[in-house]
């Protein structure tokens, strides 16, 4: 019986990647490549990444802190950049693949005395262990174009975020047309190496009904990076419809 449940389970997952592949980036990176690129990273990745990405990732835990609720999961935390930047009133659990990149978390969390840190686990963001609508919100920064299956890890947090929460990213999206769009295409051949996909479109993380109730607002430098919000209610609504 088990084994027909975890059949089941797992083919509806690759339906549920499946549907996001005709967006997806021409390289795709597999768990073991994250792992590794992101053990080649983690110690200089602050001083690389950190810089470029922090307005984005500022914008993205302001946002986290004006919403209701408490009990926040960080997806693909890393080195818990982000982790000194949420109020004394949010709890976060943040969960990463990398276990190099969560020890760089751990002893920021140490360093900086971060009491509001509940936990920092070595997961997949794909297939967590947390049971349904265990946080009232999870905030992905700039790992929706990491992950393997970015299909799976939407379904994952719409599952694990109460049906009142709310689910946001903040990454870099595939611009579709103009210069700026051939470079991406461009470097996207350098994907497993850098750990991330520059050509990763909006549509290979969020199906169209999502993009249409979404939340979505350019963030410097230059419009670089999106911060994408979902309201677990409209969600709801809209499937209601559906049905
Ligand atoms: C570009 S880094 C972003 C780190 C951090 N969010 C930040 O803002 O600096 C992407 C992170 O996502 C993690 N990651 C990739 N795939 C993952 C998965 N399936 N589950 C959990 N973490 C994952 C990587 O290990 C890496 O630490």
């Amino acid at each position: 019986m088990n084994e027909v449940l975890q059949r089941v389970r797992s083919e509806s997952a690759e339906d549920v990647s499946r549907q996001g592949e005709a967006h997806g980036p021409k390289v795709a990176l597999d768990a073991d490549a994250v792992k590794a690129a992101y053990r080649r990273w983690a110690g200089v990745y602050d001083t690389v990444f950190g810089g470029i990405s922090a307005f984005g990732r500022k914008r993205a835990v302001a946002a986290v802190n004006r919403l209701p609720g408490s009990r926040v999961l960080e997806v693909g935390v890393g080195t818990g950049l982000a982790l000194p930047h949420y109020t004394a009133a949010k709890r976060v659990t943040g969960i990463d693949l990398s276990g190099d990149m969560l020890a760089r978390a751990r002893e920021r969390v140490r360093r900086d005395h971060l009491t509001n840190v509940d936990a920092l686990l070595e997961m997949d963001a794909e297939d967590t262990r947390f049971a349904d609508n265990s946080f009232d919100i999870a905030v992905a920064m700039f790992v929706a174009s990491v992950v393997p299956h970015p299909r799976r890890l939407l379904t994952e947090l719409k599952r694990v975020v109460k049906p009142d929460g709310y689910i946001l990213f903040v990454n870099h999206f595939l611009t579709p047309h103009g210069v700026r769009g051939a470079i991406e295409r461009g470097m996207a051949r350098a994907s497993h190496s850098l750990g991330w996909h520059p050509d990763f479109a909006m549509e290979a993380l969020l199906p169209p009904e999502d993009i249409a109730r979404a939340r979505i607002e350019p963030v410097p430098p230059a419009g670089l990076f999106t911060l994408v919000t979902l309201r677990q209610e409209d969600l709801s609504a809209a499937q209601e419809k559906v049905a």
